[in-house]
């Protein structure tokens, strides 16, 4: 039950902190953080730090499982990872990563994978990788209840594609392209989106142009807030 005395704002019942909170930071300019996290220990500890969200990302294949790059991870053990650092923290926003493979193939199928990550996880958001290719998908989940984060410019799913880890969006074409996806991401009805690998200028239109929260990793300082991974956050690379 919630108090009578404490105004309701924008934590929710359980005083995690919601959607709601990303657009309001934005409105007033408070920077957002958001660092990644895998498990119950580091979740209590990065809490404590008072960070706004944590993103149990798929970047936990490389960092805990050791592999080159982030495609093997499997919805279930993201869940798994989701539920450990769901445990572990009581305010922090949570954002689990869709893991690559579970929302290509068919809108139904990503929408049923997008659920299991809340409901068996425990998160408060998902992320996925891509554009306007993805509005049509995101209006779905968004309109089925399932709060959606984007993400743009160095998308690591798509390391084979892009030919590495490189920084995206260099060209006027690419950065035009990278614009028009961002709106495209926004109009579909996503909260925040991720910008990452791209020169910090692009980043800068970007999140000048856009009403919701960018959150930037090697995109600059004029981002709305900033996300690291963890191990990377602590020298353990
Ligand atoms: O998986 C992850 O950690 C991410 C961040 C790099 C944004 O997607």
């Amino acid at each position: 039950m919630p108090r009578a005395d404490i105004a309701w704002d924008e934590r929710d019942i359980m005083s995690r902190i919601t959607t709601r909170h990303f657009r309001k930071s934005k409105l007033e300019e408070r920077k957002l953080v958001m660092v990644t996290c895998y498990d119950a220990t580091f979740a209590r500890l990065v809490e404590q730090a008072d960070v706004d969200a944590i993103l149990i990302g798929d970047s936990l294949g490389m960092v805990v499982q050791g592999h080159e790059h982030t495609l093997p991870v499997t919805l279930d053990e993201i869940i798994y990872h989701c539920r450990a650092v769901a445990r572990g923290s009581r305010r922090a926003h949570l954002v689990g990563d869709l893991p690559f493979g579970t929302y290509q193939s068919s809108q139904d199928g990503a929408v049923d994978n997008a659920a299991r990550l809340m409901k068996e996880g425990g998160v408060q958001g998902v992320k996925l990788e891509g554009g306007e290719e993805y509005a049509e998908l995101v209006h779905r989940m968004t309109r089925s209840g399932i709060p959606v984060m984007g993400h743009l410019g160095l998308t690591p799913q798509s390391v084979h594609q892009l030919g590495g880890y490189r920084i995206q969006g260099r060209s006027s074409d690419a950065a035009e392209k990278l614009m028009s996806d961002a709106r495209a991401l926004q109009d579909a009805g996503c909260y925040s989106v991720v910008l990452e690998g791209i020169p910090a200028t692009l980043a800068a239109q970007v999140s000048t142009e856009l009403s919701i929260p960018t959150i930037g990793i090697g995109a600059g300082g004029a981002c709305d807030g900033q996300v690291l991974v963890l191990y990377d956050l602590l020298g353990l690379d």
